[in-house]
């Protein structure tokens, strides 16, 4: 039996543990040997690399990925993607979505995961389709939470969905690391007497259930799993591939994983960790077991996002009654899975509910937007009484709202005008203007 492995460092790993701020240069001179590994694939693009790249590292994103190509030439580059939400936090116009998708295959992405945070299907068909146009490789996901709505049968009736949709793959997607082993093993059976697409599984270790878990989805016939180089798994990262590469081989199951390649990555990243840890972007809290998640069911990027917003507003004594009070708006909302953007919403406001002293005294722009539909339908019902608050005797929305937005492309591009050298800089500019366009600037500064 054959299984496959998917290397996080350069995203999750990198994005759970220390806010995605590996420069291309950290990682570069090790990119050679991954490629040698015998990796099923690399995930080293999309969630928040985009963002981290030209916010913080002062890197264009697309170069990144174009390098990382020219590197990682045999193994496949897989990237996530948020559906309609592309990289960022809210719906883009279709127009951009296939720009965006066909761009990243041309610049070396083989396989898009492809996701909605409220398993909205409607929100990534158009993302699917163009992936399969262009030529890569479409993972349709379902996003894991729990909750009376989130049952078995119903997440078995999205992979059938996905499947129809026409997918190469599907991913079962825990975010929080909070999916036990014998969830796991009745999830991945009863899609795979559902579907016949391969099925691959993404968790955390943030609970410390993640290779248990792993395990049991494997004996129900799970196809892949993701893993992170072992001094950057752990915590809120994924199970140590070494591990779990060892665990299998001894089960009779092949991964392909060379040993020695594995120890000479590892041994690479090991002092990187030790420069992060010491410049104080790795914080040694989220490198434990924290079962709390198996209560608050906060995903790992989520509990790093939620301490820095704390310790910025100096509450971080607060944590607690933060992390108790994100249950609660959860319900609120209808149950939406906490993954991006949904985590960030209610994170924002279960922190706004602490601290104002009184609950949804203010309301985020965003949430108002998920109140009215703007991000698809809800799993469940929002509090009645939050919807009245919010829409005052109006009805919420139950079209797709990318069909509701004008085509945005060309516009950008005349907007952002010289400054934008390529459609891909054009896309850049329309995931993150502010940023974008202080990068083009500082660019086309240096090259005077
Ligand atoms: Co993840």
């Amino acid at each position: 039996m054959k299984l496959n492995i998917t290397e996080t460092v350069l995203r999750d790993a990198n994005q759970s543990l220390m806010a995605t701020r590996l420069a291309y240069k950290d990682f570069e001179h090790i990119l050679e040997k991954i490629d040698n590994a015998g990796y099923y694939s690399v995930e080293c693009w999309g969630g928040a690399t985009f963002d981290s790249c030209l916010r913080f590292l002062d890197e264009d994103p697309w170069e990144r990925l174009r390098n990382i190509k020219a590197r990682i030439k045999k193994t496949k580059l897989q990237m996530l993607l948020r559906g309609q939400n592309l990289l960022g936090y809210k719906p883009y116009p279709d127009d951009v979505v296939r720009k965006f998708v066909d761009c990243s295959i041309k610049n070396g992405i083989d396989i898009i995961r492809i996701f909605d945070a409220l398993n909205d299907l409607r929100n990534i068909e158009v993302a699917v389709d163009q992936t399969l146009k262009s030529g890569g490789h479409a993972q349709g996901t379902i996003c894991y939470t729990t909750s009376p709505i989130h049952t078995i049968e119903n997440f078995v009736k999205l992979g059938k969905q996905l499947e129809d949709m026409g997918v190469d793959s599907i991913a079962i997607k825990d975010m929080s690391g909070i999916m036990g082993p014998q969830e796991a093993y009745d999830l991945i059976k009863g899609l795979k007497e559902t579907v016949k697409k391969p099925i691959f599984l993404h968790t955390h270790s943030t609970t410390g259930l993640a290779p248990i878990t792993y395990f049991k989805a494997i004996e129900a016939g799970c196809d892949g799993i993701d893993c992170a180089i072992s001094s950057f798994s752990g915590g809120t990262s994924q199970p140590a591939t070494e591990t779990l590469h060892y665990a299998l081989k001894q089960s009779g199951i092949e991964t392909g994983l060379k040993e020695d390649v594995l120890k000479e990555i590892n041994d690479f990243f090991k002092p990187l960790k030790e420069k992060f840890i010491q410049a104080g972007l790795l914080n040694y809290y989220i490198l434990g077991t924290e079962t709390d998640g198996l209560v608050y069911q906060v995903p790992g990027g989520m509990l790093s996002n939620l301490l820095s917003q704390l310790k910025e507003q100096n509450a971080l004594d607060r944590l607690d009654d933060v992390l108790q009070e994100i249950p609660r708006v959860r319900k609120e909302l209808g149950y939406p899975p906490l993954v991006t953007p949904m985590s960030q919403m209610v994170g924002v406001q279960a922190a706004a509910n602490v601290i104002m002293g009184e609950r949804y005294k203010t309301i985020s722009r965003e949430v108002r937007a998920y109140i009215k539909g703007n991000y698809g339908t809800p799993p469940g019902e929002i509090d009645p009484e939050l919807v009245d608050k919010v829409l005052k005797g109006k009805k919420t929305m139950t079209q797709r709202f990318a069909d509701t937005m004008e085509p945005q492309f060309e516009k950008a591009k005349q907007e952002i005008g010289n400054l934008a050298r390529s459609d891909e800089d054009v896309l850049s500019y329309i995931a993150f203007p502010q940023y974008a366009k202080e990068f083009f600037e500082k660019r086309a500064e240096a090259q005077k």
